[in-house]
């Protein structure tokens, strides 16, 4: 096959690293790709947004598989005109990627399947949303509603953090207009993913993630500082109470509603004594969680992605080692905050690349053969092993064997599990 997946983070080049060692994959081509990816993947220079260069580019190349990484270009409508064109694309809809898109729909698809979360309310002006936050108190929870890579969302600890929260989104720092307010929900939180081709639902995993930029989880919130696969909170009862109260229901609602739902669900979750709430979807895989993910699942990714691009996941499994992995990443110093690009990082030629341990490329580039930085997040070291120490201890291992002085890392990623 020829396969084509559009994106160019540390996501992609997870997916890429994986479906690679599938032997259905002939030709693999990245769009944009980076730096990383250029060693097991073709990378193309093409706007992924365009749903007319997409297709373009998809026809010109005898493209056989499409899969979609990013959520930007799902929400544009690219999955629908690879599809109208006749491609097998993994990847839900534009209608199916509002469950990421928009939190007030995902709050509506909750009310009217049952799901459990947060009570909530959405509001198109600054003043009736401080009034209702000035009435509930906090904590409590602010989200611009709709995409905001991941920063939309204020935990406010305090009314005035709320105020402040509602200002910044109506003052049009996400372009939104409008918030979603929610009731704080303490607990635990953990990623489950889980795949659905519309009718059928097959789980492929659960993270954590530490979203925070400091140590012991402080400071700003990022994109992702780190990742590890299985996250032990969601023990196997608590992932079946999930599908049934949450998952299933809400695929359900979805095919009734006409838009059915095909990809990769990503439910973020709070767990509370032994019960589970729906935080928010995500309509793609996590980052870094895919890498982690994708170091477990291996080539065999390719097989589950096909099977939910092509109706079968009643017919398919998943075939899991008894294993962990743990992906730490290495920032540009600054980030979140602003951050210099372009400074060089040293040591990756003589990194291992194994199934134990990769370091997979979010923010690179390549110039004069050397490799520089392009993002905030820029590496993501990824260990698996037998145990989640022995996953952390390569994952860490790969850390240390960098030169780069103007990165940083978490050094707890695990802390809780571990
Ligand atoms: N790691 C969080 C996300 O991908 O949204």
């Amino acid at each position: 096959m020829n396969i084509l997946i559009l994106g160019g983070g540390g996501r992609e080049h997870a997916l890429a690293w994986a479906i690679r060692q599938n032997p259905k994959c002939d030709r693999l081509i990245v769009a944009p790709g980076n730096a990383g990816i250029a060693g097991v993947a073709e990378c193309a220079d093409l706007d992924v947004l365009s749903r007319a260069d997409v297709l373009e580019f998809a026809q010109g190349n005898a493209v056989d598989f499409v899969v979609v990484g990013p959520e930007a270009p799902l929400a544009a409508g690219v999955s629908d005109a690879l599809r109208e064109a006749g491609f097998l694309v993994f990847g839900p809809s534009q209608a199916a990627a509002q469950l990421e898109a928009s939190k007030t729909f995902t709050k509506e698809i909750c009310d009217a399947c049952g799901a459990p979360t947060a009570a909530w309310a959405r509001f198109t002006d600054a003043a009736a949303a401080r009034e209702d936050v000035t009435a509930r108190g906090a904590p409590i929870v602010i989200k611009a509603d709709g995409l905001a890579a991941g920063k939309g969302v204020t935990v406010a600890e305090t009314i005035d953090q709320a105020h402040a929260a509602i200002d910044s989104i109506f003052d049009g720092e996400f372009g939104e207009m409008s918030v979603v307010i929610e009731d704080f929900m303490p607990g635990e939180e953990a990623s489950f993913f889980i795949l659905s081709d519309g009718t059928d639902c097959l789980p492929i995993g659960t993270a954590q993630d530490h979203k925070r930029v400091g140590m012991g989880d402080t400071g700003p919130n990022t994109g992702g500082m780190g990742a590890y696969s299985p996250a032990p909170v969601l023990t196997p009862a608590l992932q079946d109470q999930v599908m049934d109260r949450i998952v299933r229901p809400t695929i359900a609602e979805m095919a009734r509603r006409g838009t059915p739902f095909q990809g990769v669900l990503y439910a973020g979750l709070m767990i509370s004594d032994g019960q589970a709430r729906l935080v928010e979807y995500n309509v793609r895989f996590g980052d870094p969680e895919c890498q982690a993910l994708m170091m477990r699942l291996g080539g065999q990714a390719l097989d589950l992605l096909l099977a939910c691009a092509e109706g079968r996941l009643s017919q398919t499994g998943v075939t899991w080692a008894d294993d962990h992995a743990l992906t730490v990443v290495m920032a540009a110093q600054g980030y979140p905050g602003p951050y210099a690009k372009g400074t060089e990082i040293r040591g990756l030629k003589a990194l291992p690349e194994t199934s134990f341990q990769m370091t997979f490329h979010a923010g690179t580039a390549e110039r004069d053969g050397t490799i520089i930085a392009t993002g905030g997040r820029v590496l993501g070291c990824t260990g698996r092993g037998a145990t989640l120490a022995e996953a952390h201890q390569r994952a860490y291992a790969l850390i240390d064997a960098i030169d780069w002085p103007q990165g940083f890392c978490r050094r707890d990623i695990g802390w809780r599990a571990l």
